[in-house]
C-alpha cells in the first residue's frame, strides 16, 4: 500500500511509519511526505530518501484551492485516492475477469499498482483538510488524534483533557470525514492521566502509544484486515 503522509511538526509518527516500512515484511511504504509548512519532520523523510513537498495555504486564495493543490501534489506521487475501477473505467479493467476488486485478485502486479488508491495519512497535520480534498480521497484518508474521540476534538486535545480534569485520555486513529475529528474511529488506546502532569509530559506518553497504534492500524489496512469502506460506513468492529 502506498502512503502519502502529511505532517506539520516534528514527525515522530511519520518516523515510526518510515521505520516500520523499512522492513520488507511490512505491507505499506511511504511514497511521499507533504506539509503545509517547513516542518522539522520533513528531515525524517529526506533521511529515508522519500520525496517531500510543501503546499502553503497562504499561496492560495481559498482553503479549497489549497486542498486542490495538496491533492495534486499527492497524486503526482502515485497516491490517487481513487479505488480500483469498476467495470466501466480504468486501465486494465477489461481483463479483470469479473473477479473481486481486492489487490490479490489481479495477477498483474504492475496494473495492480497503478490501480491502487493508496492511503493518505494525516500524522500531525495541524490543518483541517477542506471538504473537496476529503471527498477526493475518502475513504482512503486517515488521521491520528491525541484523545479518545469523540472527547476533545480540535488542535489542543491534550490541554483540553487536562483542563477538563479527565482521568483518562489517549489516542484515536480514525477515518477523516468533512468534520473536525468526527470521522469513524478505527483504533483507540487509552492513557491514565497522572496527577500534576504537564501537557508536554502527557502528550509524550500519548505519543508513545500513538506511534505503534498508527503503524499497526496502517498495517491492518494494507493487509486487508481493516476495510476503510466498511469503516467509513460506521460498521467497523473496533478492538484495542
Ligand atoms: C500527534 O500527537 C498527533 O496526533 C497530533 O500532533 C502530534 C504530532 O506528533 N495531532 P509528531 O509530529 O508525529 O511527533
Amino acid at each position: 500500500l502506498k502512503l502519502a503522509v502529511l505532517i506539520s511538526g516534528g514527525g515522530s509518527n511519520l518516523k515510526a511509519l518510515l521505520d516500520a516500512a523499512a522492513d520488507p515484511a511490512y505491507p505499506a511504504r511511504v511514497v511521499a511526505v507533504g506539509s503545509d509548512t517547513d516542518a522539522a519532520g520533513l528531515a525524517h523523510a529526506e533521511a529515508a530518501g522519500v520525496p517531500t513537498f510543501i503546499v502553503r495555504p497562504r499561496d492560495y486564495a481559498t482553503r479549497e484551492e489549497w486542498g486542490q493543490a495538496l491533492a495534486a501534489a499527492i497524486r503526482e506521487h502515485g497516491v490517487s485516492g481513487v479505488s480500483a475501477p469498476g467495470p466501466a473505467s480504468g486501465p486494465g479493467s477489461a481483463s479483470g475477469a469479473g473477479s473481486a476488486s481486492g489487490p490479490t485478485s489481479d495477477p498483474d502486479p504492475v496494473r495492480d499498482a497503478a490501480r491502487e488508491p493508496g492511503l493518505v495519512v494525516s500524522a500531525g497535520l495541524m490543518r483541517i483538510l477542506p471538504a473537496g480534498f476529503v471527498r477526493a480521497f475518502s475513504p482512503n484518508l486517515i488521521n491520528t488524534h491525541p484523545a479518545l474521540l469523540p472527547l476533545f476534538p480540535g488542535a489542543h486535545a491534550v490541554r483540553d483533557a487536562l483542563v477538563a480534569g479527565a482521568t483518562e485520555t489517549g489516542v484515536t486513529v480514525h477515518v477523516i470525514d468533512e468534520g473536525v475529528d468526527t470521522g469513524p474511529a478505527l483504533r483507540r488506546a487509552a492513557v491514565q492521566v497522572r496527577p500534576g502532569e504537564t501537557e508536554e509530559e502527557l502528550h509524550e506518553r500519548i505519543k508513545q502509544l500513538e506511534r505503534p497504534l498508527l503503524v499497526e492500524t496502517v498495517r491492518e489496512i494494507a493487509a486487508g484486515e481493516l476495510d476503510l469502506r466498511i469503516a467509513a460506513s460506521g460498521a467497523v468492529d473496533e478492538t484495542d
